[in-house]
């Protein structure tokens, strides 16, 4: 790995290390091993899209608790300035005088996002802590439609009260099942199993839940930026290609009644991140904002909503590692020829956004940000807008490799139930069969380099 000093001189990078002062006047000296950086170029053997810059100029080589924490590596001052206004509120953690509850989840944005991190998945046995949330409805929403909300609950349930006794309380047990490779290679899988006690009684015969863990913050923003456009015309519902698969874009409606692509959550049923960050607001904290008044005061004012969202925008993509290492470069390999990329696109880009140095990046999420049925075992059988009770997004795969490193565990999947890559791909059924299928059928080493690859993200 080739460190430059800042201002040393980069070879064959887009981003020079020394950028024409109209274009950085403000550089972030913070940011300087970062930027200088060499690019290294992808070996000759693996894929084009197997490089280290996974978020573009805004990329951080950090590896350590803080890697999904720093600032995009190329914004000037005066973004940074605003991404600290909004850091204050992603900390703070509110409290009844502030705003907190009646009813609630968690305290604050860091307090189900450690470190803008994920939970891990919920205790065996125990009562649901901070971080995991089930989202709840009544069944019979229509297309296009918001789930409808279960009398005395809402569409999410809150855990925790400010004075007396919780709305409900969740009990997961994970129920255990054995499966077998082609080779004879055995390997186990665990599902949750969810149980609700809500203080109105028992919860209506139909009533639709959902766990949902909390994801990493670091990527939603310059997913925020991918332009509609590319999103729509990648879909493909009536799977006319032929290919066994079919995104389908999540047509989400907005207050004005306008569609728009839904894109952040495990069901993509988010557009925006003012959006995404006012339902946590209101929802999981109880707090009060324009988007979602609650009572007459608004308790998170618009301008402070903004630096919020800004401040998830502007995280810095924690870089690809490995690239050079045989093993990943087979499994990137292997990645693209079983079909892993037909959802997880390895490369997208930004349109033209508010903050210049957000603009125009080519970034590599591995995701269609669009929607696909995975099975009956993935299935929640709860439908939002025009996700079914078994579409999910497709998680983006950047950063994925870090998690252990920012917050010791690795739980994947909607309701961290895959405790490692390997379980992760075995969960795909659906429109992943084959490409499943196809994963099992290899020898155990091209499993491992596949494995490898997704961890060195
Ligand atoms: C009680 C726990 C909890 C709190 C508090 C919370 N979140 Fe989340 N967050 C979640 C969960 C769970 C999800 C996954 C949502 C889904 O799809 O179901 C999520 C999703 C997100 C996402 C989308 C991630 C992605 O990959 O698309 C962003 C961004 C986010 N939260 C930001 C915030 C911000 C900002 C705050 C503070 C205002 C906040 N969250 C507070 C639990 C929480
Ligand atoms: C048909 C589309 C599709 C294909 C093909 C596919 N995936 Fe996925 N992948 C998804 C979706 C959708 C999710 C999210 C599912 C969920 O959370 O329940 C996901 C989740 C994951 C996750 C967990 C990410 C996280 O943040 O928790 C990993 C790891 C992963 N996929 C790896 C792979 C690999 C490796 C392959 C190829 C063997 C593959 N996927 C093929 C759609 C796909």
């Amino acid at each position: 790995m080739v460190l430059a000093l800042f201002g040393a001189g980069c070879s064959g990078g887009a981003e020079s290390a020394e950028p024409p002062p109209d274009q950085a006047p403000q550089p972030n000296p913070e940011a300087a091993a970062d930027l200088a950086r060499v690019k290294t170029e992808p070996a000759a053997s693996a894929p084009i899209w197997l490089i280290e810059r996974a978020g573009d100029a805004t990329t951080t080589f950090e590896v350590s608790e803080r890697s999904y924490n720093l600032s995009a590596r190329n914004i000037g001052l005066a973004a940074r300035i605003r991404f600290a206004d909004g850091d204050e509120t992603f900390e703070a953690f509110f409290t009844p005088e502030t705003g907190l509850g009646p009813d609630f989840n968690g305290n604050g944005c860091n307090a189900c996002h450690h470190n803008n991190g994920r939970q891990s998945e919920p205790v065996d046995g125990a009562y649901l802590g901070i971080g995991p949330v089930v989202h709840i409805s009544q069944s019979g929403a229509g297309e296009l439609e918001l789930p409808f909300a279960l009398p005395g609950y809402g569409t999410r349930l809150q855990t925790y009260a400010v004075d007396g006794e919780a709305e409900a309380q969740v009990n997961i047990l994970w129920e255990q099942e054995q499966g077998e490779y082609p080779d004879g290679t055995t390997y186990q899988l665990r599902r949750p199993v969810v149980s609700v006690v809500g203080r109105e009684g028992m919860l209506s015969v139909g009533a639709e839940l959902s766990l949902r863990i909390p994801p990493q913050v670091a990527g939603p923003g310059l997913l925020e930026f991918v332009p509609e456009a590319d999103i729509v015309i990648a879909a493909d519902p009536d799977d006319t290609n032929g290919d066994g698969i079919s995104g389908e874009v999540q047509w989400v409606v907005d207050a004005d009644g306008i569609r728009r692509v839904g894109r952040h959550g495990w069901k993509a049923e988010n557009f925006d991140l003012i959006h995404q960050s006012a339902s946590a607001l209101a929802e999981d904290m109880g707090i009060s904002t324009s988007i979602n008044p609650i009572g007459a005061d608004i308790e998170v004012g618009d301008e402070e909503l903004a630096d919020l969202a800004f401040y998830v925008e502007a995280l810095a993509i924690p870089a690809g590692r490995e690239i050079d290492d045989p093993l990943v470069i087979a499994g990137a390999n292997l990645f693209e020829s079983i079909g892993c990329t037909r959802c997880h696109t390895p490369q997208q880009r930004t349109g033209a956004t508010n903050t210049p140095e957000l603009d125009d990046l080519v970034i590599y999420p591995f995701t269609d940000l669009l929607l696909h049925d995975m099975g009956p075992g993935l299935a929640d059988n709860r439908p939002v807008y025009s996700a079914s009770g078994s579409e999910w997004r497709t998680a983006p795969l950047w950063g994925v490799g870090l998690l252990h490193e920012v917050n010791g565990h690795i739980s994947l999947l909607h309701d961290g139930r895959a405790r490692s890559v390997e379980e992760a791909i075995l969960w795909h059924g659906g429109e992943a069969r084959p490409v499943t299928d196809a994963f099992m059928a290899l020898t155990g080493e091209d499993r491992a380099a596949i494995i490898a690859f997704v961890e060195s993200r």
